[in-house]
Formats: C-alpha cells, sequence, structure tokens
C-alpha cells in the first residue's frame, strides 16, 4: 500500500468557516474522509499545522519513516518560507503543491512560490479537487 501524506500549512485548520468565498465551504474534516473514500487503497497520513518549525519537522520525519509522496498546501508559507523549501530539499519525496484558490488571479506577492521550486507540480484554483488530482499523480508514479 502506497503512503501519501497531506500537509496542510496555517489557517487551513479554518477551512469552511474561513473566506468561504475564495476557499469553500467543505471543511479540512470533509477533504480528509473524501480522500480516504474515493482512494481506499492508499494509507494516509493527514498533517495540519500553523506552525513554519512544526512542518519543517513533519517533512524530516516523513523522509525518516518513508513516504510516497506529499501533497502539500503550505499556504501562507509558501510566500515566505525558505526552510520549508529547504526541508523539501532535503527530503527528496515527489512532492505536489496545492493551492484551493488561484493565487495567480490574486494579490503579487502570492504569485511566487518558494516551496513550489522543490515540488514536481503546483495545481491552484481548483477547490478541494486539487488535491484528488495531485494524490493521483503520485499514485501514478513509479
Ligand atoms: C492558499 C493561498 C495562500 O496564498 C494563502 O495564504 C492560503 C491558502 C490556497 O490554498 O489558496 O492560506 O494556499
Amino acid at each position: 500500500m502506497k503512503r501519501i501524506a497531506v500537509l496542510n500549512g496555517p489557517n487551513l485548520d479554518r477551512l469552511g468557516k474561513r473566506q468561504p468565498e475564495l476557499y469553500g465551504s467543505e471543511t479540512l474534516a470533509d477533504l480528509e474522509n473524501q480522500l480516504r473514500d474515493s482512494f481506499t487503497e492508499t494509507t494516509f497520513e493527514f498533517f495540519q499545522s500553523n506552525d513554519e518549525g512544526d512542518l519543517v519537522s513533519k517533512i524530516a520525519n516523513l523522509a525518516e519513516t518513508g513516504c510516497d509522496g506529499i501533497v502539500f498546501n503550505p499556504a501562507a508559507y509558501s510566500h515566505t518560507s525558505i526552510a520549508l523549501r529547504d526541508a523539501l530539499a532535503s527530503a527528496g519525496i515527489p512532492t505536489v503543491e496545492v493551492h484551493i484558490s488561484n493565487i495567480h488571479k490574486r494579490e503579487r506577492f502570492r504569485h511566487h512560490s518558494h516551496t513550489a521550486n522543490e515540488s514536481l507540480g503546483v495545481i491552484a484554483g481548483l477547490g478541494l479537487k486539487g488535491y484528488h488530482y495531485a494524490v493521483q499523480h503520485l499514485l501514478g508514479l513509479g
């Protein structure tokens, strides 16, 4: 069974309540249930943190324990965090970055992602479906 980690960064614990016009009305728990239901042959590890260091440590831990792929929405840290970029580079785990909203249609400061440089690809603007497409892609690798 393949093991896929789904990591979510700051403020995504408030999915469903937070700016629903941008991020929709479904919660993080809804997303996790949908992924479990859609990919029954996959072992998921779900992790959300509002703390940059916790996310860095989680990626390092996945590198140690072994993981077939990471679906990563680093949220605002995408635009600021060299530490998360370095963590991905050091882990060497195939990663697809997901943004629920289309960051390219939004403020300029959201257009650049440091973490995207260490990802296989980026899905932005397709809502929670982006996470499904990312898992599909990672399961098709290798
Ligand atoms: C986000 C986009 C980021 O710019 C923002 O800071 C988020 C969520 C998205 O999923 O669309 O928190 O990553």
